[in-house]
C-alpha cells in the first residue's frame, strides 16, 4: 500500500484534502490525523472491520482498548447510558482538549473492537482544527489510538507517523508538530472517587478545582490489579530501541554514571536539562534550560525516537518533579524505563 502524506497546515485546497480522508472513512479505511496531544490513527468507530484495521497497523494486542473522537458534546449521549454529573462538568470545563473520560457504554452502537470487551469506553473531544475539522466533515465518530508502530513512542509529527506506518496505511493529515506532545489525561467517571488512569495535559489539581478529590493511582498501582484498570498501562510503551534507565536529577551522579557506563564500553545518550550538556554524553538531548513542564511535554518523543538514531546502547533520562504536568512526564519515562533506575556501582 501506498501511504500519501498531505500537508493541510496553509493548504488553500483544503476542503479537497478533508474529501479524500472523509472518503477513505466512510470506505472502512484507516487515516492518520493531527491531534492538540499526539497524531492519532483513525477509524469510524462504529464499523468493526475498519477498526480492526487499526490494530493492525499499529501491531496492537486486541484487548487494549481505544479512544473515540466525536466532534460535540452532544454528541456523547448516542454512545454513554447514563453520563455522570462530574463528567459533565469536565467537559464544559476541558472539551474540547486533553481529557479523555471513560464512562459506561450503550450496548451494541461501537464496534466491539473499539472497547475490547469491556462495558465502558473512553470519549474525548480533541481540541485541533484538523481533527475537529475532519469529525465534522464525517459526522461519525472517529476511534483512534496514537499512530505509532506498538510500543514505540507517540507520534508528533507527521515523519514519525511516516517512519512507524508507512506502506500500512494510505493517508496522513500533515498538520505540523502537535502542540501537547504527550497524550490525554485518560479519567475514570465511573468509579468514585473519579481516577487517573493515565496522567495528561489536564492535571490532577485542575481536575480537582472543578470535581472534587481525584485519584493518581501510580505506575506500579495501577499495575498490581489483576484486571488493569488501563489495559494500556501493562504492555511497554514509548520505548526506544536501547535500554532507557532514569536517573535523579543530579550533576554528581549524572557525572559518574556516565563515566561508570562509558569505562564499561557503553554509549550513553542523556536526555536532561541543558545545563547537563557538558558532562560529555555521547549524544545529548536537552529538556531545556527553565525545566518548563509543559516545553519538556512537548519534546520528549521527538527526543526519545531521536535517540533511536543514535548508535547509542544505553539512554539515560533525569527524573523530574511530578507537579502538575510533570505526572505525565515522570508516567511517560516510568514507562519508557520500564520503571528501572541507574544504579552507580561504587
Ligand atoms: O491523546 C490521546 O489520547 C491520543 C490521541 C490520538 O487522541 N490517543 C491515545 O490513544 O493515546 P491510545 O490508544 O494510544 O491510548 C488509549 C489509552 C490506553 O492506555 C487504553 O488502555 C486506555 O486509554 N483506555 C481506552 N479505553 C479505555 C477504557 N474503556 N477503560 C480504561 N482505559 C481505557
Ligand atoms: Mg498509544
Amino acid at each position: 500500500m501506498k501511504t500519501s502524506c498531505i500537508s493541510v497546515r496553509n493548504s488553500v485546497d483544503n476542503s479537497e484534502i478533508y474529501s479524500q480522508a472523509v472518503d477513505l472513512l466512510n470506505e472502512g479505511e484507516v487515516v492518520a490525523f493531527p491531534t492538540e496531544t499526539v497524531y492519532g490513527l483513525g477509524a469510524v468507530a462504529t464499523d468493526d472491520e475498519a477498526v480492526k484495521k487499526i490494530f493492525a497497523a499499529k501491531g496492537r494486542p486486541s484487548d487494549n482498548p481505544l479512544i473515540v473522537h466525536i466532534g460535540s458534546i452532544e454528541e456523547v449521549s448516542y454512545y454513554i447510558e447514563e453520563v455522570p454529573e462530574t463528567a459533565k462538568l469536565c467537559m464544559e470545563k476541558f472539551w474540547p482538549g486533553p481529557l479523555t473520560i471513560v464512562m459506561k457504554a450503550k450496548k451494541g452502537i461501537l464496534a466491539p473492537s473499539v472497547t475490547a470487551g469491556l462495558s465502558t469506553v473512553g470519549l474525548r473531544m480533541p481540541d485541533h482544527p484538523v481533527a475537529l475539522n475532519l469529525l465534522k466533515e464525517l459526522k461519525k465518530p472517529v476511534a483512534a489510538p496514537s499512530a505509532n508502530k506498538s510500543g514505540k513512542p507517540s507520534p508528533t509529527k507527521a515523519n514519525h507517523v511516516e517512519e512507524d506506518l508507512q506502506g500500512r496505511i494510505p493517508l496522513i493529515l500533515d498538520g505540523g508538530t502537535t502542540g501537547i506532545g504527550l497524550e490525554s489525561t485518560v479519567l475514570d467517571v465511573t468509579v468514585t472517587p473519579p481516577a487517573i488512569l493515565r496522567p495528561g495535559g489536564v492535571t490532577r489539581e485542575m481536575l480537582e478545582n472543578v470535581i472534587g478529590e481525584v485519584l493518581q493511582p501510580s505506575l506500579s498501582e495501577l499495575n498490581q490489579k489483576e484486571t488493569p484498570k488501563a489495559p494500556g498501562m501493562k504492555y511497554t510503551h514509548y520505548a526506544p530501541n536501547a535500554p532507557v534507565f532514569l536517573i535523579q536529577q543530579d550533576r554528581e551522579t549524572v557525572k559518574k554514571a556516565i563515566r561508570q557506563l562509558q569505562l564499561d564500553g557503553e554509549i550513553v545518550a542523556l536526555i536532561a536539562p541543558s545545563k547537563f550538556e557538558d558532562l560529555k554524553a555521547n549524544f545529548f538531548f536537552s529538556l531545556g534550560s527553565n525545566l518548563i513542564m509543559e516545553e519538556i511535554g512537548a519534546k520528549l518523543y521527538d527526543d526519545l525516537r531521536a535517540c533511536d538514531k543514535t548508535n547509542a546502547t544505553i539512554i539515560l533520562a533525569t527524573a523530574t518533579s511530578t507537579d502538575g504536568v510533570g505526572a505525565a512526564i515522570m508516567n511517560r519515562l516510568e514507562k519508557a524505563a520500564g520503571q528501572k533506575w541507574f544504579q552507580i556501582h561504587e
